[in-house]
């Protein structure tokens, strides 16, 4: 079964979380969604992950993003595992619960819905856990971008920020970004773009760099 592609409906499922019952859309609104697996409760880099992510949350919420993480264990693991999350992450003592909810999976049927499952990674019993997926929902509750590592390695929360900001900004405006590009720095005029339109489009003006081949692809324009 192919897994989602970037584009495709993102399934408005039902799920028991440590905020309660949740229907996906209904939860994320008119915001943006940003839907990140783990491979189990109780694990060290998934900890390490959770309280990065917590720590980024206002940066998300600024941004019009909504979070949810997913473990392959019950509710009360997830509501027993938090606590050690937070008093690992939080120095401040008044943080008492995780600014996002983690869906409770431990059936893994949304783990094998939605191809999160990880075959070279097996729990005590054999059974292959989560990988650490990452799934941006735009407001359309359409895919935007999917990343898949595996268990072994942790995410940078920082890196998935900076793929919002440039999701956002490539959804309203007709520019792509860079390698490492961030917000505030030169963008650059897709190929498909006719020389007039771009300079019609782009006021600030378009830099094109000269390279061997003589095509004047590699355009840039600050952004705006
Ligand atoms: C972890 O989160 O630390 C982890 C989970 C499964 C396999 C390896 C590491």
């Amino acid at each position: 079964m192919p897994g989602l592609l970037l584009g495709d409906a993102f399934p408005d499922f039902e799920a028991e979380t440590t905020i309660g019952k949740i229907k996906l859309h209904e939860f994320l609104g008119d915001s943006w969604g940003v839907l990140f697996s783990h491979p189990r409760d109780y694990t060290p880099v998934c900890t390490t992950e959770l309280g990065r992510a917590a720590r980024l949350s206002s940066e998300f919420s600024k941004r019009n993003v909504k979070m949810i993480a997913l473990s392959i264990d019950c509710l009360e693991d997830h509501h027993g595992w938090t606590k050690d999350i937070l008093a690992y992450n939080c120095e401040d003592s008044a943080c008492c619960s995780l600014p996002f909810p983690i869906i409770v999976d431990d059936k893994r049927e949304l783990a094998v819905a939605l191809g999160m499952l990880d075959p070279d990674e097996k729990d005590k019993d054999g059974l292959p856990v989560t990988a650490r997926c990452v799934f941006i929902i735009g407001p359309d509750k359409r895919l935007k971008l999917s990343i898949l590592y595996p268990t072994t390695t942790g995410r940078n929360f920082d890196e998935i920020l900076r793929a919002v900001d440039s999701l956002q900004l490539t959804a309203g405006k007709r520019v792509a970004t860079p390698a490492d590009w961030k917000p505030g720095e030169c963008v650059m005029v897709p190929p498909s773009m006719s020389e007039e339109e771009a300079a019609a489009l782009f006021p600030a003006g378009v830099y094109t760099k000269d390279l061997p081949s003589g095509k004047k692809y590699l355009r840039y324009t600050p952004q705006q």
